[in-house]
């Protein structure tokens, strides 16, 4: 129970990744506050976690609105008085050519990808600090490395990211707060589904694997598990790729 007593903050948590993220430091004794916009979800995720003999609490939040995140400070706040781990991990993906995005699909992507981290750091960190303990981990992508067509506002989204990672962690190295990146190639979840249940692009996209397969979300969970870790303390500012060797190529 390496993280015991530990409270760790996840966005994104109804599904996929951030779900297996919750799930694997709730197994090693965090506290879990599971964060998305639908609170029936992460509800399931909550009973799941509390079934096994774990500690969770759910709470709705559109990480693009201020007030939204802003109510979630006060809530956590108020119930726990300090964060540990925060995991922002809450994204979308819209893929199209730039010619044809409307202003509302580049801003959903850019202000869930890109502001709504900024805005959870903002109200978090102060509830991170004065602990000499602290992990934030931001749900980056191959995206913020390479790229592919009809991924602007997600490659954009994501390098920017990757940036603020970085940035972010030289503010906080003082305070023992490291802040990373995991960059996942392409993991078998909803996000993906557009490409997986259309058998051509899925075995185009396959086929680019050097691993030959689909990531599973369960490996996303087992390296978000080291990087909060004791013995991933010397590591911060950086940005971690688990993608089957894609951007190797
Ligand atoms: N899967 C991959 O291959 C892959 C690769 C690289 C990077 N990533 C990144 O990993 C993260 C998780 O991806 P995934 O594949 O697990 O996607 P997913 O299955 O579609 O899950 C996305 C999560 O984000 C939450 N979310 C979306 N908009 C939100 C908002 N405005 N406020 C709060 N929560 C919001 C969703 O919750 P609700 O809908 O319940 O609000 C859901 O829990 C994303 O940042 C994604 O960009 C994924």
């Amino acid at each position: 129970m390496i993280l015991s007593g530990k409270v760790a903050l996840v966005t994104g948590a109804s599904k996929g990744l951030g779900r297996s993220m919750a799930e694997a430091l709730s197994r090693a004794g965090a506290r879990c506050v599971l964060v998305s916009r639908d609170l029936d979800l992460l509800r399931v995720v909550e009973e799941g976690i509390r079934a096994s003999g774990g500690d969770a609490v759910s709470y709705e939040c559109d990480v693009r609105s201020e007030a939204s995140v802003g109510a979630l400070r006060s809530q956590v706040s108020e119930l726990f008085g300090k964060v540990h781990i925060l995991i922002n991990n809450a994204g979308v993906n819209v893929r199209k050519p730039v010619t044809e995005f409307t202003m509302e699909e580049w801003r959903r992507v850019l202000d869930t990808n890109l502001t709504g981290a900024f805005l959870m750091c903002r109200e978090f960190v102060p509830l991170m600090v004065g602990q000499s303990y602290g992990r934030i981990i931001n749900m980056t992508s191959i995206m913020s490395h390479v790229a592919l067509p009809h991924r602007t506002a997600y490659a954009a989204s994501k390098s920017g990211l990757l940036g603020f990672t970085k940035a972010l962690a030289l503010e906080l190295a003082s305070e023992r707060i490291t802040v990373n990146g995991i960059s996942p190639g392409p993991i078998a979840t909803e996000m993906n589904l557009p490409i997986i249940e259309n058998p051509q692009a899925n075995q185009q996209f396959v086929s680019r694997i050097p691993i030959g397969s689909w990531g599973r979300v369960e490996d996303i969970g087992a390296l978000a598990l080291y990087l909060c870790s004791d013995a991933a303390g010397f590591i911060t500012g950086t940005d971690i790729r688990i993608d089957g060797g894609w951007t190797a190529q």
